[in-house]
């Protein structure tokens, strides 16, 4: 279940290539896609695999985990920037195959609804990646999200506001609110690959090595999922035991 890499671009180069493979394999999948940092190295990877060896884009489709309440897409911090700079605008997968959460949606409970059930239409995530926050949140799913969530309106923790207060000009910037895929649409995913890279998240890292199941650490909810990758580099896994 764990991958351990020396490097970044070890682990980068690894998780690119398991979402080629099944991409080629499967050219009509379902994406589950993630932004931060983690994911920039790995989409810049996945982008030089596609333009040294093109595949055929014109039939997979994406669902992004979570999107700030009250960021347009045109905003620089909203992650439907952050994924069209990273990765759509180089693509040649139709915009209307690209789903976010819409954090401009009227009304909040629809759109939560409406995106679980997308997910279902579309036949489910064939393959969902994963960042982890420094308290072990996915996808804004925060501690003590229910297990069973769909997509949901979350009040952001302070942490997770203080981490990633650093993408903004100034911390009060920082969105309070915003809407995420649910734990439970998360673990109906065919294929999970949690990604954590670097030193600040060894502990993260540790403690969901050495948790029960316990919706204090949403990541924890993953072991139960029979198809989950743990992709490391060694900053990540220096809090792990050896035989990890
Ligand atoms: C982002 C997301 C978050 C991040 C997590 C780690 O779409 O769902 O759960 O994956 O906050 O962020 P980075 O990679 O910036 O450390």
């Amino acid at each position: 279940m764990y991958k351990i890499f020396d490097t970044v671009e070890a682990v980068s180069r690894y998780t690119a290539q398991r979402v080629l493979d099944k991409i080629k394999s499967n050219p009509t999948a379902v994406l589950g896609l993630a932004t931060g940092s983690t994911m920039e190295p790995v989409y810049e990877q996945l982008l030089q695999y596609l333009q040294q060896a093109p595949v055929d884009l014109s039939q997979l489709t994406s669902f992004n985990l979570d999107e700030y309440i009250g960021l347009s897409a045109a905003h620089a911090q909203s992650y439907n920037y952050f994924m069209h700079q990273h990765l759509f605008s180089h693509l040649s997968m139709p915009e209307c195959n690209i789903h976010l959460p819409d954090g401009l949606a009227n009304n909040c409970e629809n759109a939560c609804e409406a995106y679980s059930e997308a997910i279902k239409a579309a036949g489910g995530l064939d393959l969902q990646l994963l960042g982890v926050g420094t308290n072990g949140h996915i996808g804004f799913n925060e501690p003590q999200t229910c297990f069973d969530s769909r997509t949901h309106v979350v009040e952001l923790s302070e942490q997770t506001r203080l981490d990633n207060g650093r993408f903004f000009d100034d911390q009060a910037e920082v969105p309070t609110h915003a809407i995420t895929m649910g734990i439970q649409d998360i673990l109906e995913a065919k294929e999970i690959i949690l990604v954590a890279t670097g030193a600040h998240k060894a502990q993260i890292i540790a403690d969901l090595y050495h948790s029960e199941m316990d919706e204090a650490l949403p990541a924890s909810a993953l072991k139960q999922h029979p198809n989950l990758t743990i992709v490391l580099d060694k900053a990540a896994a220096s809090l792990l035991p050896e035989n990890a």
